[in-house]
């Protein structure tokens, strides 16, 4: 198997392992009634499936062998929403790492149809990191508050919560908007 070849299929495992880890997180929040968290992180979870999905069309198109990994059983249990969206933020910060490394080797060997690809990787995960800090720093400031956890569980639920994280892809904050 080529390097990168190689490489890519390595990196299969970490989008797997996200998709399962967030399913996981989405019954644990489910499990506490939190239907907005839950129903998000759902979406997430279908979403990381679907980049491993992206990457296998791109090594069949390519004439290259996919091996699919083992999954490990995920996590099942955290101390609170904070600490779960800490580990989405780390498990994102994981992801790019890897793209960032694929990148670098397909850049190295003049894969061009690689580093293509991989462009769109970028870009989401410029877009998933500014999401997860997004989260993050929201439920910092919500703190103990019941209310304001309450609140933005409901915002999950009608589609509102992200919808000024552009991650710089974007164009950024239109005029008048709060950005
Ligand atoms: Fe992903
Ligand atoms: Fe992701």
């Amino acid at each position: 198997m080529k390097e990168l070849t190689r490489a890519i299929n390595n990196h299969l495992a970490a989008e797997f392992q996200a998709s399962h880890t967030y399913l996981a997180m989405s019954i644990w929040l489910r499990e506490k009634d939190l239907v907005g968290f839950s129903s998000y992180m759902l979406t997430k979870s279908n979403e990381e499936r679907g980049h491993a999905s992206r990457m296998i069309a791109y090594l069949v198109d390519s004439d290259q062998d996919v091996e699919l990994p083992t999954i490990e059983a995920p996590q099942r249990d955290w101390s609170s929403v904070q600490a779960l969206f800490d580990d989405v933020y780390d498990l994102e910060k994981g992801v790019t790492a890897s793209i960032h490394h694929l990148y670098t080797l397909a850049e190295g060997l003049g894969e061009r149809s690689a580093t293509a690809m991989l462009d769109w990787f970028v870009s989401e995960q410029l877009q998933e990191e500014a999401e997860a800090r997004f989260v993050c720093k929201r439920l910092r400031l919500a703190g103990d508050n019941s209310a304001a956890l309450l609140l933005l569980d409901q915002q999950f639920l009608e589609g509102t919560a992200l919808a000024h994280v552009k991650g710089g892809m974007g164009g950024g904050p239109q005029p008048g908007e709060a950005g």
